[in-house]
């Protein structure tokens, strides 16, 4: 039941505050403001090494994911997309946790993937929206997402809510490792639940999205630039915008473009700027004035603040609740969801089952 909604897509997208909340519930505990997990004696102090393995936006989720375990836990991560991992020979010593992040639990590369680190004797966690699917069986460590059922194709709240499960397991994993102190501890608890709010805050823009999306439709190719946290979501954006609208997109570190694609840009390629303020800010922002300087026509996503600082001279603005860095992933990826959306309501395609893709990947 799509409810007042006319797409599935759309229906999924304006649940996440209420999912995003209802997960972060089995990993931390707003009242003790303490992280946890939902095997609670689960032994994460050994872990050495993290191998994060999925495809898609699952696999964009994990690459978000080896940021904040790097940087909370010191833990070293390897990440691969799934059909890739097993063909390389990857090395997998002792001691090493593999992650695979699912909304199906079914995809057959994932699976497989899945089954190769359990035989080279990796302990198995599985980040899953399905409780009751292939590899939630097969875990040794089953971290639920709560998005409830997503039926849209194109993955948009099992997303969030796999980057609320991962921002919490690297604090899980950085308490466990001696890594994090109390003080760190409590802010973390307070910035995950200041999420929900804050996704709210970000869906109150939607009109706004639509209204520009007309000028994104008519595009034949879009450029996505991000930083840190933000290039993963660079590349979650161009994917969601070609699977529903087919219009040709790329996500790129915002570094990259001078190392060859910015000699894509004129006045007819959209450049989407993912760029919260924080320490990247700058950065970025540079790398966007490369842009504009080619006559490239910019969308800048930011806070107030950032849109203050930097919004002069873009073709559109699209204001962000002010929010810590940590959370900005998983509230910045709802105007990347809706841009894409309205994009594809104004082609008219079909949203919620576009060509060529199904919500289940069960072939290799
Ligand atoms: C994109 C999308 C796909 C899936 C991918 C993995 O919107 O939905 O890229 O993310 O097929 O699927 P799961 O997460 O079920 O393993």
């Amino acid at each position: 039941d799509k409810g007042n909604h006319r797409h599935f897509m759309l229906k999924e997208i304006y649940e996440q505050p209420i999912v995003v909340a209802q997960t972060l519930k089995s990993y931390v505990r707003r009242l003790e403001e303490e992280v946890s997990l939902p095997i609670p004696d689960f032994d994460l102090s050994a872990i050495r090494r993290v191998t994060i393995v999925a495809c898609g936006t699952s696999f964009y989720a994990g690459m978000v994911g080896k940021y904040w375990f790097e940087q909370f836990a010191r833990v070293p991560v390897d990440l691969d997309v799934a059909s890739e991992f097993r063909y390389r020979a990857p090395v997998m010593e002792e001691g090493g946790l593999a992650l695979f992040i699912s909304q199906s639990g079914e995809t057959a590369d994932t699976l497989a993937a899945l089954r190769h680190a359990r035989s080279e004797g990796q302990k198995i966690a599985v980040v899953v929206n399905v409780p009751t699917s292939t590899m939630a069986r097969e875990a040794d460590l089953l971290l639920p997402t709560h998005a409830g059922p997503e039926i849209g194709v194109a993955s948009t709240k099992a997303f969030t809510c796999q980057l609320a499960v991962l921002a919490a397991l690297a604090a899980n994993l950085a308490r466990a490792k001696g890594r994090l102190d109390r003080r760190e501890e409590k802010e973390i608890v307070r910035h995950l639940s200041e999420a929900p709010a804050a996704i709210n805050g970000a869906l109150a823009y939607d009109s706004a999205i639509e209204a520009m999306s007309g000028a994104i439709a008519v595009a034949r190719d879009v450029l996505y630039l991000g930083r840190g946290t933000d290039y993963p979501l660079a590349l979650e954006g161009a994917l969601k915008l070609k699977e529903i609208s087919y219009i040709h997109a790329e996500g790129y570190a915002a570094g990259e473009m001078k190392h060859g694609p910015i000699a894509l840009i004129d006045d007819k390629v959209p450049v989407i700027v993912i760029a919260p303020t924080g320490p990247l800010f700058e950065k970025t922002v540079s790398n966007m004035q490369e842009v504009q300087a080619r006559g490239g026509k910019v969308v800048l996503i930011s806070d107030y603040d950032g849109i203050q600082a930097a919004g002069e001279g873009c073709m559109a603005t699209i204001t962000m609740p002010k929010v810590h860095p940590l959370i900005a992933p998983i509230v910045y990826a709802i105007p990347v969801q809706l841009l894409a959306y309205h994009v594809a309501v104004a082609k008219g395609t079909d949203v919620d089952q576009p060509r060529n893709l199904a919500k289940s990947v069960t072939v290799e």
